[in-house]
């Protein structure tokens, strides 16, 4: 087979992308690693001149100025592998309501501390099937901050570091009341979203106030294959959500179904609650406007299909973490007479996926 380059192993890699790529002295700093130059500082026309293999490495001369690098086969395998954007549907396993289970096995506060291995696969669940839950969290007011603190770093918003969810004389939201909330995404008017959501259940002696999660991805995937006319719509529609209270005044506009560049379902913003009317004329005539409507009207009978949510109880001590860039929560009503009493907090996906890279780096690294 005839190589562009005159060894394989750089097959279909761009010249610029190896020049760009060099690792040695006069290109990147020792210690982190990083790029000395910029993009700019390289010539426009360069070329691979010449290729040699070197044991397990290829070393690359280049034009126009027989710059010299080298390159392990390694990295350059690497390269065709490498993992894209794992934020995207197709680096998860989704799931009906059938396909999931919530809670089964030793899913204890103290074991997820205790056991790294097993606080790996809470993580990998968290970003793969988008939510775990832990029991026996301490019942103690704050250590749902704890719990993120455990993945990353609390992300703080205008309801405070952690927020308490439980009926209140004068709700500024309708989750501090006891009203059932349809399935929907946390702060859609946030840009950017927090994308880890928690809720810590510190008492319950109410009947109701049942959870319910959805795979948005699923729906939205199920929404492409039964109604791709209105999954269409919903990707391209900008819609904003907003929220004012006496301390905040925050909107944001983004489509409900947001996609990669590949076209990948990438993420869901839902939330009835605070969502803005459209704009008719920004977001299209009235026909148009109405066709919105009825796209979102599809998606949103998918998500509260029965066989779509799964659904649960939390219970004193337990703490679900879910991917509010993709999972709907819900829950149903209950007396507002009654206690019930949950707190809640914010974290960060990519805090997330470091935080197990590490887990995974120390596990690689001790054997
Ligand atoms: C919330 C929420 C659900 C519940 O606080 O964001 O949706 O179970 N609460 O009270
Ligand atoms: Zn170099
Ligand atoms: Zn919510």
């Amino acid at each position: 087979m005839k190589t562009a380059y005159g060894d394989p192993a750089l097959d279909g890699l761009a010249a610029i992308l190896l020049r760009d790529s060099c690792g040695c002295a006069e290109c990147r700093d020792f210690g982190s690693g990083q790029r000395l130059g910029s993009i700019t500082d390289l010539p426009a026309d360069v070329s691979v001149l010449e290729t040699r293999a070197a044991g397990n490495s290829v070393v690359v001369i280049f034009g126009p100025d027989g710059h010299r690098a080298v390159f392990s086969r390694a990295w350059l395998a690497e390269q065709r592998s490498a993992p894209e954007d794992d934020r995207t549907e197709d680096a998860k396993r989704l799931w009906t309501a059938g396909e999931a289970t919530i809670g089964s096995g030793d899913q204890s506060w103290s074991r997820y501390l205790a056991d790294e291995g097993h606080r790996e696969r809470c993580l990998a669940a968290l970003l793969r099937d988008g939510f775990f839950l832990l029991r026996d969290v301490p019942c103690r007011p704050g250590t749902v901050l704890a719990v993120a603190a455990s993945m990353g770093y609390v992300r703080e918003t205008n309801y405070g570091r952690l927020f308490d969810v439980r009926v209140e004389a004068t709700p500024a939201n309708l989750a501090f009341t006891g009203l059932p909330i349809a399935p929907h995404t946390d702060n859609p008017y946030r840009d950017p979203v927090p994308t880890v959501q928690l809720l810590h259940c510190l008492s319950t002696a109410v009947k109701g106030g049942d959870s319910g999660l959805v795979d948005g991805f699923l729906a939205a995937a199920r929404l492409r294959a039964e109604n791709p006319v209105a999954f269409e719509i919903l990707t391209r529609t900008p819609v904003t959500f907003a929220y004012s209270d006496a301390t905040a005044e925050l909107r944001a506009t983004r489509p409900m179904i947001g996609l990669d560049p590949h076209g990948r379902i990438r993420e869901v913003r839902v939330n009835h609650r605070s969502m803005q009317p459209l704009r008719p004329g920004r977001e299209g005539s009235a026909e148009q406007t109405s066709a919105f409507y009825a796209a979102y009207r599809t998606f949103a009978e998918m998500v509260t299909r029965p066989d779509l949510m799964l659904t649960f109880r939390l219970c004193p001590g337990d703490c679900v973490v879910f991917d509010n860039t993709r999972i709907l929560h819900a829950r149903t009503g209950f007396a507002a007479t009654g206690e019930r009493h949950l707190q809640g907090c914010y974290a960060d996906l990519d805090g997330v996926a470091s935080a197990l890279a590490l887990l995974r780096r120390t596990r690689r690294a001790t054997g």
